[in-house]
């Protein structure tokens, strides 16, 4: 294989959703270089893109502290209260002047051209912007757009992140044994030419988004596999809270909808689960009833589906609705009507998947993790925002504020380049003689992940399921960094490799806490 010619930048920014895309605009509006790397085709796939609730900021009837306090308890009392004070803080500031003032993004407006604000789960307030039911798509298009038109901003599709650039570990020199571990870029891979490059950084910004992808039901898009826990976690970094996985309570259930989120808005506006026999169920569960945070109503569903035998409940939205359901939803109402199902006469069959993880690489108020040289942002990252369980909407607002501080911080604090020199770090290794990757083996590898996760490191957490889970990990982990070293490079087989170490330090992270809190609930 030929050498590779290494890329230098100011910001290397990895993952282009809303956390991503905030950090690099920023960085880039100060002035420094940025290079943004997504392994999607086209930039705007990435969770954001999915997100179809909205973001929140403060309605009318609104007060910071009652948003706090729905944070906190929605977070199971954990959550970190520096990271709850910077987000209720910057939330309304940032919301009017990124997304409405310099973006334009055109938040739904009701009467007299007020802003609409929508109710979700867990909120004691309206207090929800949206753009109908595609709020994440118009959102990340407007970041695209905005990160086209900086011409100190390079765009690289197609461009897969394998491993974090860290001294001393990918050094030649020995004397950097002597200095503080720190991570300078990125291993590259192109995902068309299959060759690796390295992309020197003097910062680096992990916005890889979450792992939903491990399990076998996800809301998330299937390049969802975690690669930025793997690579931070190889790199040294501190992870915490992994075990906290929570699960969306209604994504659509049928054979081809691959898991389609059903947006709690919908229960928001009225609409009711039931079970196929047409009984309201989230009254026996939470004075709350169908509006209480999510963990809880995944359970009541986890708990009526095995009650009654069955592979999936209803949500009727057709009963309850004072709204005009097509205009409101024409996202869910069109995907429904494809899948045969007329949300505005009937009820639609909902099963809960894999959507959010609450833990990840541990960051600070401005998003700097443990290791000089790296932040992490949005899903992947860990402020201790969420604590044990997410309130709704939080995500895209967590991505915004902290993906803006991120590029503030590391604008207020750059200190020039990269401190090292290419010719001391390694090229990427390639084997010798590079056997062809097999994609039915990839297949099954995933397919035993995401069945053990889902099944073992689930919903619902047993010892017995946890300890199984681990051992089946665990070997599967030894045949894939086999095969792993002796095939050619491939965007399959790096997604396989960070997958299987995301499935196990969930597995490892369940296993070591037997308190159930929040997401994370144990029966033994
Ligand atoms: C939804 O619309 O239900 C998803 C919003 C979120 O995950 O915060």
């Amino acid at each position: 294989m030929t050498k590779d010619t290494p890329l230098k930048t100011d910001v290397l920014v990895i993952g282009c959703g809303i956390a991503g895309a905030s950090a690099a605009l920023e960085a880039a509006k100060r002035g420094l270089h940025v290079t943004v790397i997504t392994q999607a085709t086209a930039p705007e796939e990435s969770n954001t893109f999915y997100a179809q609730g909205g973001i929140v900021s403060l309605g009318p009837d609104d007060d910071p502290e009652l948003l706090r306090a729905d944070i906190i308890k929605t977070g199971d009392g954990i959550s970190n209260p520096e990271a709850v004070d910077i987000l209720v803080r910057e939330s309304k500031p940032l919301v009017d002047s990124i997304l409405i003032d310099e973006l334009k993004v055109p938040f739904t407006r009701g009467d007299g051209s007020k802003l609409d604000f929508a109710q979700e789960g867990g909120h004691s307030r309206r207090r929800i912007l949206h753009v109908r039911d595609t709020t994440g798509r118009t959102i990340e298009e407007r970041f695209i757009e905005a990160l086209r038109r900086q011409p100190n901003v390079v765009l690289m599709a197609d461009h897969t992140a394998v491993d974090l650039l860290t001294v001393p570990h990918h050094s030649r020199d020995p004397i950097a044994y002597y200095h503080e571990p720190r991570c300078i870029g990125a291993y590259v891979l192109d995902n068309g030419a299959r060759t690796v490059k390295r992309i020197f950084a003097a910062q680096t910004i992990l916005a890889t988004g979450g792992c939903g992808s491990i399990y076998l039901h996800t809301s998330n898009p299937r390049g969802t596999i975690g690669a930025g826990y793997a690579m931070a976690y190889g790199a040294g970094a501190r992870i915490v809270n992994m075990e906290y996985i929570q699960f969306h309570p209604t994504t659509l259930f049928h054979r081809d909808a691959d898991s389609f989120l059903i947006s709690e808005t919908v229960r928001g506006e009225g609409a009711r689960l039931k079970t196929r026999d047409g009984r309201t169920f989230m009254q026996d569960y939470s004075e709350r009833k169908d509006l209480a945070p999510r963990d809880v109503v995944t359970r009541a569903i986890y708990e009526e589906m095995i009650n009654t035998n069955s592979d999936y409940v209803l949500l009727d939205l057709a009963s309850y609705a004072k709204i005009d359901i097509r205009k409101r939803f024409p996202n869910i109402y069109r995907t429904c009507r494809r899948f045969g199902i007329d949300i505005t006469r009937e009820p639609i069959p909902v099963v809960p998947a894999a959507h959010y993880s609450c833990g990840g690489v541990l960051a600070d108020g401005w998003g700097r993790t443990s290791l000089a040289g790296l932040y992490a942002v949005g899903e992947v990252s860990c402020t201790g925002l969420h604590g044990a369980n997410r309130l709704a909407s939080t995500s895209l607002l967590e991505g915004l504020v902290w993906g803006t501080r991120a590029g503030r911080d590391i604008a207020a604090r750059f200190e020039g380049g990269v401190p090292f020199k290419a010719s001391d770090i390694h090229e990427w290794y390639y084997p010798a003689r590079e056997e062809a990757i097999d994609p039915a083996l990839i297949n099954q590898d995933w397919l035993t992940i995401r069945t053990t996760m889902w099944n073992y490191a689930g919903i619902v957490r047993t010892t017995k399921r946890l300890e199984r889970a681990l051992a089946d990990l665990e070997y599967l982990l030894h045949r894939i960094e086999k095969f792993y070293r002796e095939a050619a490079m491939d965007v399959k087989l790096v997604g396989l490799k960070h997958g299987i170490r995301v499935a196990l330090m969930i597995t490892h992270a369940a296993l070591a806490n037997p308190v159930s809190l929040g997401a994370h609930f144990r029966v033994d």
